[in-house]
């Protein structure tokens, strides 16, 4: 028998999805791409399409729907990304009850059919529903894990590159703590090919990226009006399930249920860590300065806080 090849399924066949399925069936990361919607005629549609991408592209991986939820059976990665959209005038935590309860659906399915599975989450808000994903699931926490912090980072390189206006791809910006508001983008880890950033901007200018790097999804909603940004969050969740498929082991901001880093247990934020073949090979606890920790603190605070609506309203029972 050969080997078998590896299999990703992504709920929920939205832009984000889509574009999870497109780019992964472009880059030939993996075999098969499985979508799955509540729509089961857009999901065709849009399997049918990439499919015939595929072919154009001269690449061999296939993508199809499953109907059922048993379709999931045997991935090696379920990226989640079911969920409301976060739509103008709605923050992330909004979508907290609507989401959570989607989430618990999903996950469920999960659990059945793919047990072995690493998942992805996706849906905002983010940080909660990776906890929520953790707590319905009882996956050990190296099998789950949320996207955010390669999107916020992506979204900081490139406000720096647009203030710079050179070293394009050259940037490695850094952001830690939850995909909310109170992110903490972290200009003094953030360099350029290796120079630091305060050799090259202003203090002024710094704050104005970090202020806009925090609102960088915001920004993108107001202009598409009926929707959220897809191609970069779409584009960061490909990359991880890259780096799970192909065993990188390479360091990424990706949100984490804490087990006593930083100090924080029970609650998921983003660190950066090691992707491999196994999830989560490893959580770095970077050394913070005071300013550093009072930001990063009031990040895992907001998530706290909506996990503890959610308890209050007793979701986990
Ligand atoms: C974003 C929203 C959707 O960051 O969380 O684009």
């Amino acid at each position: 028998m050969p080997k078998k090849g590896k299999k990703v399924t992504v709920i929920g066949a939205g832009n984000v999805g889509a574009t999870v399925a497109y780019i992964l069936a472009m880059n030939g990361a993996c075999h098969h791409v499985v979508l799955r919607d509540r729509n089961i005629e857009v999901a065709k549609g849009k399997a049918l399409d990439m499919s015939q991408a595929a072919n154009a592209a001269r690449m061999h991986t296939i993508v199809s729907v499953a109907e059922e939820a048993e379709g999931m059976s045997g991935s090696d990665v379920v990226v989640i990304t079911a969920g409301s959209p976060r739509l103008p005038g709605m923050s992330r935590d909004d979508l907290l009850m609507i989401n959570a309860e989607i989430t618990k659906e999903v996950v469920l399915d999960v659990k059945k059919y793919a047990p072995d599975a690493i998942i992805i989450m996706v849906s905002n808000p983010l940080d909660v529903m990776t906890y929520v994903a953790q707590k319905v699931s009882g996956f050990p926490r190296e099998r789950i894990i949320g996207m955010a912090g390669i999107l916020d980072s992506a979204r900081m390189a490139h406000f720096i590159h647009e203030k710079i206006g050179y070293g394009a791809g050259q940037i490695r910006a850094s952001v830690m703590g939850g995909h909310g508001d109170d992110m903490v983008p972290l200009p003094k880890f953030s360099t350029v090919a290796g120079v630091p950033l305060s050799d090259l901007l202003s203090d002024d200018e710094i704050t104005e990226i970090v202020e806009r790097t925090k609102h960088g999804g915001a920004e993108i909603v107001g202009y598409l009006k009926t929707g959220s940004a897809y191609y970069a969050p779409a584009k960061s969740t490909a990359i991880m399930v890259e780096a799970i498929l192909k065993d990188t082991k390479q360091i990424h901001p990706c949100a984490v249920l804490l087990d006593g880093e930083y100090g924080y247990n029970d609650v998921v934020t983003g660190v950066p860590l090691v992707l491999g073949a196994a999830g989560v090979e490893k959580i770095f606890a970077v050394t913070l300065n005071d300013e550093q920790t009072v930001k990063f603190s009031k990040s895992v605070a907001s998530v706290t806080s909506m996990i503890d609506v959610l308890k209050n309203k007793n979701f986990f029972n």
